[in-house]
């Protein structure tokens, strides 16, 4: 079927018979109406769309550490940086609480920070790319840089001990 032919079909025959003058009839209510199915089928598209992005789980993410850190991971040590304010303002626990278990809020903003510990919140570490932004941008805050593999299997494993 041509979803282009519109639904209501007759139109020059039917208005010249009845007074001669050629009015141009333009249909235009079922223009709108299959723009506005589309521009619905588009938004459902893209609010559909994030919800792929869970493409990871916490125990991948600690694999994938453990594995660049070549040595086995420790949630005890994870504590202790967590807990730590390695020289500067912050804590990690300063933005997510100790024991990270609860919801967070920020410092400065008051925003509300979802909870951390992957039992206590089924949406922590289920997006690589969200994960490596936040481990990057919240090691830069409190550390002044990047944290090392080591770190980051030892915050896992840390994190997904806490039941
Ligand atoms: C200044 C506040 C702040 C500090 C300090 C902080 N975080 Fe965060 N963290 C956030 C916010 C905000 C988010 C994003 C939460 C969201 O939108 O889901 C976040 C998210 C994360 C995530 C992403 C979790 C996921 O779902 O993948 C990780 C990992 C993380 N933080 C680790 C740390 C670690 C490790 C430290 C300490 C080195 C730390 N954070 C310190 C504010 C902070």
């Amino acid at each position: 079927m041509n979803i282009f032919t519109s639904p209501a079909a007759p139109r020059t025959a039917h208005h010249t018979a009845a007074g001669g003058a050629a009015r141009p009839a333009p249909r235009r209510a079922s223009h709108p109406r299959r723009l506005r199915g589309m521009a619905a089928l588009v938004a459902a598209l893209l609010v559909g769309g994030p919800v792929l992005a869970a493409d990871t789980t916490p125990a991948e993410q600690l694999k994938r550490w453990t594995v660049e850190a070549g040595a086995p991971a420790s949630a005890e040590r994870g504590k202790v940086f967590f807990n730590s304010r390695h020289g500067g303002e912050w804590s990690c626990a300063s933005c997510h609480n100790t024991p990270p278990t609860t919801e967070g809020k920020h410092p400065n903003t008051g925003k509300v920070i979802p909870t951390l510990a992957p039992s206590f919140n089924a949406k922590t570490f289920t997006d690589v790319a969200k994960a490596d932004k936040w481990f990057r941008r919240n090691c830069n805050d409190v550390l002044k840089r990047e944290c090392t593999a080591p770190e980051k299997a030892d915050v896992m494993a840390y994190l997904i001990n806490l039941k």
